[in-house]
Parts: structure tokens; C-alpha cells; sequence
């Protein structure tokens, strides 16, 4: 029976030459993205910011309704299209984008590289799925273990997945890109008797399938999970889950877990994503909150 961790952990990720969390505070962030450095508002920031340079190629404004809004303002043009960035061998385009991110979300890193690990020793190719899949990066990251399975609603993500994979010179890797509802695709490959080796999904909050098929965490996450459990067995070796901007504590999501994979082997543990501030003194930020199943 999967053993539950009840302690969190905290997955904290470092910057890498094409990203780095420069600074936060006072409900601000200052990253570097390549070349540009980008303010964007952070509600956990709590503390005042350790620096006092905070010069940026542009900021997210927040709007002053509570349910997103806002616009970027420039003071340097910035391409229109976006730029190349690249972590190791995957290359994808950083890009404004409406709902203030960029286009790639940088607090994901170390859970690419821990799916990487939980796979690394397997010997036959790794048949993996990511659900709610946006931009591709965790996909082509996991493609060098073996055949992906991309799941997204959006047309216009799956279609920057797909050029991510040109730019990283990765289109010729078995992936199977798919514009589809991740509830009803899951249950689909269930009554199919599908399995992979392991699952990834950072569902949000609320969202919309390609037709109109709603998806509301609180409501869909527990039938989602049980079809993924089905989609995984004995011999599969991880499921990771991320959630962001929820009232939600991880524990319940290591809860939620531990119901539906009581008959499998091996552990799971839950806590928060977090970036450390780059630097000496360097404090964690956090990001979402997480919990994952492993075999091992
Ligand atoms: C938070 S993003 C995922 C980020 C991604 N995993 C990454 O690390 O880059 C959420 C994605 O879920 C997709 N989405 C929303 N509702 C969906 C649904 N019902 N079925 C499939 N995808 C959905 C959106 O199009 C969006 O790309």
C-alpha cells in the first residue's frame, strides 16, 4: 500500500542560465528571462525586497478586479513574437502574454528533472502523459525518455507546444499532440485499457474543454485523479499533480492521493512549489502546492 508522507516537503527551484528570480517583495517579482527583465505582481511576496534596482524592461499592471486583468506596460519594445530561452536541450519562445506569465512556467523545472530521475533507470522507453500540457516544455522534456501523450484544450497552446518542438529540433519525437477535454480524454483511455508509465497534471482552477466542457478543480479533480490511477499500475513509476491559486493546503491533495492509490506500492508526499531569490541570502518564493505518487 502507498505510504503517505504527512510532513511537506518544499521543491524549490534555482535559476538557470536563461531565467533567474532576481528579487521579490512588496507584492512585486523582478525575474530575468534571457535577456529581459520583467516585473510581475506577487500577491505572497510579503517582505520588502532586498534590492533597491529594480529596472525592468516592463511590468505587469494588475487590474482592480480580483479575478486577473491588467496589461503589460514597456519601457523597451520587446519582440512582438517572443524569444528563444532554452533549459538543457529544450527550447521553447518566452512571450508576454495577457494573463502575465510568460508563456512557460519556471517553477516547474525541478519537476521536470524529478520525472526525469523517476525514469532514468527503466529499460524499455517510458510511455508518459501530460494533461493540461499549455506550452509543451514538461512534454519535450519527458520525450527523451520515450513516447508523450499531449494533452491540452487549447488549440493556439498545442500549436506553440508543437513549434517549441520545432525550435528544440524535437519534432520528429513520438508525441502525440492532442486539442481535447483532459477529464474526458483520461476516461476515454481508461475504457481502452491504456497505461503509462507516468502522469503529469497541472490543472487550473477553472477552465474550459475544446467544447466548452467545463472544469472546475474542487468539482473534477477527484474523478480526473481516479481515471489517472486507472491509467497506472504496478509497474508505472510516478504521478504528478500541481496546483495553483486555490484555498487549498497540499495535504489535502497528498490526502486525495493516498485514497485512490492505496492498492499500489511506494510513496506519496505533497508540499509547495517555491523559487529561491538568486543570490547569497536568496529567499524562497512560493509558487503552488503539489502532490506526487512514486513507485520507488
Ligand atoms: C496552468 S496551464 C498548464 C501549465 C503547463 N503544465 C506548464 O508547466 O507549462 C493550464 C492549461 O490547461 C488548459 N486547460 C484548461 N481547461 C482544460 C480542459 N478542460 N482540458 C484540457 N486542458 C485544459 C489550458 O488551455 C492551459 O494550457
Amino acid at each position: 500500500m502507498a505510504r503517505l508522507a504527512e510532513q511537506p516537503l518544499v521543491l524549490a527551484g534555482t535559476g538557470w542560465d536563461d531565467y533567474a528570480l532576481i528579487d521579490s517583495g512588496d507584492g512585486r517579482k523582478l525575474e530575468r528571462y534571457g535577456p529581459h527583465r520583467l516585473i510581475r505582481p506577487e500577491g505572497q511576496a510579503l517582505w520588502p525586497p532586498r534590492l533597491a534596482d529594480w529596472q525592468a524592461d516592463g511590468e505587469f499592471i494588475p487590474g482592480s478586479d480580483e479575478d486577473g486583468g491588467g496589461r503589460w506596460l514597456f519601457d523597451r519594445a520587446l519582440p512582438a513574437d517572443g524569444w528563444p530561452l532554452a533549459r538543457g536541450d529544450v527550447r521553447f519562445t518566452a512571450q508576454c502574454t495577457p494573463f502575465r506569465h510568460l508563456a512557460f512556467f519556471p517553477d516547474m523545472a525541478p519537476v521536470w528533472d524529478w520525472m526525469g530521475t523517476q525514469l532514468d533507470d527503466m529499460a524499455q522507453p517510458a510511455e508518459t502523459l501530460n494533461l493540461f500540457g499549455y506550452t509543451g516544455v514538461g512534454t519535450l522534456s519527458l520525450s527523451a525518455h520515450g513516447p508523450v501523450t499531449h494533452v491540452d484544450a487549447s488549440k493556439k497552446s498545442v500549436a506553440q507546444a508543437r513549434a517549441n518542438a520545432t525550435l528544440s529540433g524535437m519534432e520528429e519525437r513520438p508525441i502525440r499532440w492532442l486539442v481535447d477535454d483532459a477529464a474526458k480524454f483520461a476516461a476515454r483511455e481508461v475504457r481502452r485499457g491504456k497505461r503509462y508509465d507516468g502522469i503529469i497534471l497541472d490543472p487550473p482552477k477553472f477552465g474550459r474543454g475544446p467544447d466548452g466542457e467545463v472544469w472546475r478543480l474542487e468539482e473534477h479533480l477527484p474523478a480526473l485523479l481516479a481515471s489517472c490511477r486507472q491509467l497506472l499500475d504496478g509497474d508505472s513509476r510516478f504521478l504528478f499533480l500541481t496546483v495553483y491559486a486555490v484555498r487549498m493546503s497540499s495535504l489535502a491533495l497528498g490526502g486525495l492521493l493516498h485514497g485512490l492509490f492505496a492498492d499500489l506500492p511506494g510513496t506519496i508526499e505533497h508540499g509547495d512549489l517555491a523559487m529561491r531569490e538568486d543570490g547569497a541570502g536568496g529567499r524562497l518564493l512560493p509558487t503552488a502546492i503539489f502532490a506526487r505518487w512514486s513507485a520507488g
